[in-house]
């Protein structure tokens, strides 16, 4: 059958209506990847969750899709939202899509260059404050109450309805619920949005077994492992650079609920297994999703696996929306030689 976005393939399970326009840019239907290398490392089945592969690169298109969708069928004209990049990048596309403006505001000079050119080049209007994530969302809470224009940040509950879809996904591949999700979070919608997914499907009976939430925040930004906001948050994983994470509660719960935890990892691990994920499994996921992969190994190092436990890490976005880590990170640089026969083949030999 013909993939047409996750509004369509999911409608039972979302709050939508015959109202509601189909939006869609083909979102969703991502590839769950076995992954050899890690398994054996850690002697259990590991997949990867590749959300990268979704229209703008990163899991943001789940939701976005049934927020615009929604704010549409609403009357809306134009939409805004505060991000560390991805939101901004989905929204902008969104946004232009359904012919409604669009208004970001990120944090200057925090943002991996993709991301802000995705924003620019889909048309929106990209203001840069001079401040971090958290004062962007404060501001754009403001500017929801005062003005006709809807929020599109997970505050928005469409935005977590949306993003649900990503463990509907595993369900019906796995045909059932891993025994583990491994998972970043910054502002945690992320990981309040998969629980709630994993959830329903149990509910419905489309499932036996619900996995437990093992979320990971980077130690400059970990808010709720420390238990309190952190006014100056610091992580090379500028997506997941958050000091107060608007769905705090929902990750709390998620672990709580689920026999998880919210943990962090230190931005050396981040780089460690961002380098990794792309030697040895062969893909490039941007670095707050490798906070998923080093989140695995710090578990590991701690705990072991049953071997046939099925355990799925979610990589949240594209390498490619962060060129200039991926080439900072990399210690190789590439020999620039003549186009000469001779030269060249004394660097491959
Ligand atoms: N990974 C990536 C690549 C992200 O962009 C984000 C969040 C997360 C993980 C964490 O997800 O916030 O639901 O816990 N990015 C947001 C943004 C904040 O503005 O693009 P979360």
């Amino acid at each position: 059958m013909r993939w047409e976005g996750v509004i369509k393939a999911y409608r039972e399970y979302l709050p939508v209506t015959e109202k509601t326009p189909l939006l869609t840019l083909n979102e969703g239907n991502t590839p769950l990847i076995y992954a050899p290398y890690l398994s054996q490392r850690v002697g259990a089945r590991v997949y990867l969750k590749f959300e990268g592969a979704n229209p703008t690169g990163s899991f943001k298109d789940r939701g976005m899709v049934v927020a615009v969708a929604k704010a549409l069928e609403e009357g809306a004209r134009a939409v805004i939202c505060a991000s560390t990049g991805n939101t901004s990048a989905a929204a902008a596309a969104y946004a232009a899509k359904a012919g409604l403006k669009c208004v970001v505001l990120i944090p200057e000079g925090n943002i991996a260059l993709g991301k802000l050119a995705q924003a620019l080049f889909y048309g929106a209007k990209v203001i840069a404050i001079k401040g971090n994530f958290d004062e962007a969302l404060k501001l754009v809470r403001e500017i929801g109450k005062n003005h006709p224009i809807a929020i599109v940040n997970s505050i928005n509950p469409y935005r977590i309805e949306g993003q649900k879809t990503a463990a509907f996904e595993i369900c019906d591949v796995l045909g059932d619920a891993p025994d583990y999700l491994f998972i970043p979070v910054g502002n945690a919608g992320n990981i309040t949005a998969y629980w709630r997914g994993f959830k329903q499907y149990y509910d419905f009976g489309k499932t036996k077994k619900l996995p437990k939430m093992m979320g990971f925040e980077a130690e400059g930004a970990a808010a709720i492992v420390k238990g309190e906001p952190i006014p100056n948050p610091e992580t090379i994983a500028t997506a997941i650079r958050i000091g107060n994470p608007a769905s705090w509660q929902g990750a709390v719960a998620a672990a709580n609920e689920s026999g998880g935890k919210i943990s962090y990892v230190t931005d050396e691990e981040i780089i460690e297994a961002y380098r990794l994920l792309a030697r040895k499994e062969g893909l490039m996921a941007e670095p707050a999703s490798a906070a998923s992969v080093a989140g695995l190994l710090k578990y590991r190092r701690e705990h072991e696996f049953n071997q046939d436990d099925v355990v799925v890490l979610v990589l949240t976005g594209h390498g490619l929306k962060d060129p200039d880590n991926a080439l900072k990170q990399n210690a190789n640089q590439p020999a620039v030689v003549e186009p000469d026969y001779n030269e060249v083949l004394k660097i491959i030999l």
